[in-house]
């Protein structure tokens, strides 16, 4: 994710494209759902390849356009949902046979460019972050936290060494002006004690805001447990993660219940015997040289997959558990609209 916000990119390009299509194999048909249509890279690749079908969703209403241009080509083929894809069970899709589930995390360049997101550190104006269908924005989780709250965000989001330094000044500050996007990395800038010269220096505070305002975690977690719960036997689950922080939680997904960890209420009593995935990469897929060449915020993506070895629809996890520090902190936002009442 940190790696998206480049503002010198051209065209939209789908990461790691052709290693995603090896994986799901469109080739033989079939239904897919993509949980992260965007500009509808994937989506698209997927339905140029005859009997296949796409269930596509996406956060942001703006991603409908462009389903409704592509369904001009592919009419029933493409099916578009303005959802989030942790409500990926309430599409009823218990007996479809879907194929795989695909999440290309992270933030299209559309939206890194729309200036009223205020995605990118070169945003001008109030605050706001949000990708869609959210709760609140930026500018509420910056004015009404308090010094403690915002701590936390930026040092577990956003892994910031001088996290409390700059939650300090941004309380003091508020006090005396409104926090817009341009005050915010001024605010950041002065309070970092060791400039770093790779990267901008409201990348992880930037990060950390996204990620609480559109309770990126959550969203994750969930999603992969009902992408878990549709795919059907063989069928795959494949993610591409832009930082750390996701690609931690994903792994630890795949790998938790590719370990005989996963007990079914379904599961025969020979249950050590049984995982729900194969996992088939130790290692995650990255881009090439060439595709970081051509598209350098492709740097950090990671691609994990793994096929579902039986066709259970219930299984246990305990990935709630594993990250409830996390989804603590995101909860922090309840505070934020208990004021409205
Ligand atoms: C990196 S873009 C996907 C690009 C897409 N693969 C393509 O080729 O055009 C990520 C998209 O996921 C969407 N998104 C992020 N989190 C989401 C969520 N929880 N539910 C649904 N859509 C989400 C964003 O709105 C954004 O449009």
């Amino acid at each position: 994710m940190i790696a998206t916000i480049i503002p010198d990119l051209r065209n939209h390009y789908p990461v790691l494209l052709s290693e995603i299509i090896s994986i799901i194999t469109p080739q033989y048909g079939g239904t897919f759902i993509d949980c992260t249509f965007g500009q509808g890279g994937y989506t698209k690749k997927i339905l140029n390849f005859p009997e296949t079908k796409v269930i596509a969703l996406d956060r942001d209403s703006e991603s409908s356009k462009k389903a409704q241009e592509l369904q001009k080509s592919f009419e029933d083929r493409l099916l578009f949902k303005n959802i989030k894809f942790s409500q990926l069970n309430n599409l009823k899709l218990k007996d479809e046979n879907i194929k795989a589930v695909i999440f290309d995390l992270g933030y299209s360049l559309n939206q890194i460019k729309d200036p009223k997101k205020g995605l990118s550190f070169d945003s001008i104006g109030e605050l706001n972050m949000k990708m869609g269908i959210n709760d609140f924005s930026a500018k509420e989780a910056i004015n009404q936290l308090d010094e403690k709250e915002l701590t936390k965000i930026f040092k577990y989001f956003g892994d910031e060494a001088d996290s409390k330094r700059i939650a300090h000044n941004i309380v003091e500050d508020r006090s005396k002006r409104e926090i817009t996007t341009e005050e915010l990395v001024r605010i950041i800038e002065s309070s970092k004690r060791k400039r770093n010269y790779k990267t901008h220096s409201a990348t992880k505070i930037f990060q950390a805001l996204r990620i609480f305002v559109n309770k990126e975690i959550s969203e994750l977690i969930y999603g992969l447990i009902n992408a878990a719960k549709v795919v059907k036997k063989d069928g795959v689950i494949a993610v591409v993660t832009f930082h750390s922080l996701e690609d931690k939680i994903v792994k630890y997904f795949f790998k938790s219940l590719s370990e005989n960890k996963s007990v079914s209420r379904h599961m025969p009593k020979i249950e050590e015997k049984l995982n729900l995935f194969r996992s088939v990469i130790k290692k995650p897929i990255v881009p090439s040289d060439k595709e970081i060449r051509e598209n350098p915020p492709s740097r950090s993506a990671k691609l994990r997959y793994v096929i579902k070895k039986e066709d259970f629809f219930d299984f246990e996890t305990d990935i709630l558990d594993k990250f409830k520090h996390l989804i603590d902190i995101e909860n922090l936002s309840k505070k934020l609209w208990n004021n409205w009442f």
